[in-house]
């Protein structure tokens, strides 16, 4: 079996081929269909905890190999920890993610897994279930089988429950959010040979066939709005730039919609301003944010979400050239600001300042959300366990990292500063796009909020959490698809009518 994921449930049965997983609490012993299950092997469950010094305790497993009246080849026993602890849904889709690991460890290829206890409500068994497809997924469209791979690390999942319709249709729209994220890491794992801004755009028009309404402005509709920032950043390359707008529309159409906006640099080589070369191969995921507006926006239409909402991307490419911008230059932005390039290193806030100043004009958001990879800085201070949060709007920021812990796509706030904001004047025009290494991923915050009115905005910048391996229990690959699911957590609280 090629590296597939296949998933079903049923309803509760013993029977199992490849490996039965039961799980236990701390301290507690196999209940419900666990203890079932046990009892068919004849074993005495407090001597093997014993001798396996097994209390339950998260991350604990004990195996049986073949055991007697079992169909399974391994009847696999992982503790859940205290009763309590874990349950939040990103709880649920770690210990989902975990499994996967063991499983790949084993190189098992068929499980059952036993979930009929009271905690496992469906949405729960959900969020397992997405966790498991999300640890299980990694990017091998450019692999070339190997001869003897007669297709190692396919995975055939059946949940046991007890109540499968339920069950089923809490699975169906966690799959939809779980699609989203996973469109996004395709998309940042993409070889930039392979994905520039016309192969970018053509992924975002796809997503016409869930409804999803598709506008994509050219150069010249570019040069027409004036946004002459994104313009700047795109002039070097051969590729032509594109600003894609997605509506997804599945609200009463009665309120403002909420905006997301995402950095779309296809390749970020620095321009004039070149990258060291070491690395610079991941600059291929410097339209990770653009990447996760457009799995928000297939998310949303594939659950059919009962929201309005609008994403935004600016696609471009930052190359060196003839043509391409310089230090020095000034541009005049769509807002009529005008800036000095001292780094043109520093583009993403320039696509930025023109799709924010466009999208909180013609759509008057009721909020707008900004997607970055945006500076080095928010890795040095933040490492990959969390994003970076910059708002003007207190609410908005605390609806942000409550939908984070939930979600698992964890942020953490910013200061932001009349002190800080001091640090991108120019001498020669309005701003400069670089405050140097200060507070430097503050002072990228400070310059998009010149492009931002008094709509409550919220800019996250993920460049330590997006790319480059940042590994958690529902990710092994390079991409981690940050964003979706914290966005889509986001508007199911708070956004969406039900
Ligand atoms: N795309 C980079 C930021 C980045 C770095 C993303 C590492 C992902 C991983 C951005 O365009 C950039 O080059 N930022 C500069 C800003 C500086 C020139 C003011 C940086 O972070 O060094
Ligand atoms: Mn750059
Ligand atoms: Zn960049």
């Amino acid at each position: 079996m090629p590296h597939e994921f296949h998933l079903k449930t049923a309803s509760l049965a013993l029977k199992a081929t490849g490996i039965l997983v039961l799980y236990v609490a701390e301290d507690a012993v196999p209940a419900g269909a666990a203890a079932a299950a046990w009892q068919a092997t004849g074993l005495d469950w407090a001597r093997v905890a014993a001798a396996a010094r097994f209390r339950g305790r998260q991350g604990q497993a004990v195996g049986i190999l073949v055991p007697a009246g079992l169909d399974a080849d391994r009847l696999l026993v992982l503790g859940t920890g205290k009763p309590g602890q874990g349950d939040s849904l990103s709880g649920w889709a770690d210990r989902g993610g975990s499994l996967v690991s063991k499983l790949a460890g084993l190189k098992a290829d068929r499980v059952a897994v036993l979930l009929d206890d009271e905690a496992a409500t469906p949405e729960r068994v959900a969020a397992l279930a997405g966790g498991m497809r999300l640890r299980h997924y990694r990017y091998d469209r450019y692999r070339t089988p190997k001869k003897d791979d007669n297709g190692e690390g396919g995975l055939t999942v059946t949940l046991h429950v007890a109540g499968k319709a339920a069950v089923d249709r809490a699975i169906a729209d966690r799959m939809a959010t779980v699609s989203g994220t996973l469109l996004a890491r395709d998309l940042v794992h993409r070889p930039p040979n392979d994905l520039g801004t016309l192969e970018f755009t053509a992924e975002a028009a796809r997503l016409a066939e869930l409804g999803v309404e598709v506008e994509v402005l050219d150069q010249p509709a570019l040069a027409a709005l004036g946004m002459n920032a994104l313009l700047g950043v795109a002039q070097g390359s051969a590729r032509p730039p594109r600003l894609v707008i997605m509506r997804w529309r599945g609200g009463k159409g009665d309120g403002a919609p909420l905006a997301v906006v995402g950095k779309g640099v296809v390749f970020d080589s620095g321009g004039i301003s070149i990258k060291p070369g070491a690395g610079m191969e991941d600059m291929k995921g410097d339209m990770g944010g653009a990447a996760a507006v457009t799995g928000l926006m297939l998310a949303l239409a594939t659950r059919k979400a009962s929201v309005d909402v609008v994403g935004v991307i600016g696609l471009v490419e930052n190359m060196p050239s003839g043509t391409a911008m310089r230090p020095g230059d000034i541009l005049t932005a769509m807002s009529g600001t005008t800036i000095e390039i001292v780094n043109t290193d520093a583009e993403g806030r320039l696509v930025l300042a023109d799709a924010l100043w466009y999208t909180q004009h013609r759509f008057r958001p009721q909020a707008m959300i900004d997607l970055a990879t945006l500076t080095g800085a928010i890795g040095v201070a933040l490492g990959s366990d969390h994003a970076g949060l910059f708002s003007n709007n207190d609410e908005l920021a605390a609806r942000l990292i409550a939908a984070g812990l939930e979600s698992g796509e964890k942020l953490w706030r910013m200061p932001m500063g009349a002190a800080y904001d001091k640090l991108i004047e120019s001498r020669f025009a309005d701003i400069k796009n670089s405050g140097g290494r200060p507070a430097g991923s503050i002072t990228a915050a400070q310059f998009l909020a010149r492009f931002v009115n008094d709509v409550p905005w919220a800019h996250l910048d993920i460049a330590g959490v997006a790319l480059a391996s940042p590994q958690t229990e529902t990710n092994a690959s390079w991409s981690s698809g940050f964003g979706v699911a914290l966005l889509d957590r986001l508007v199911r609280d708070h956004y969406e009518a039900r």
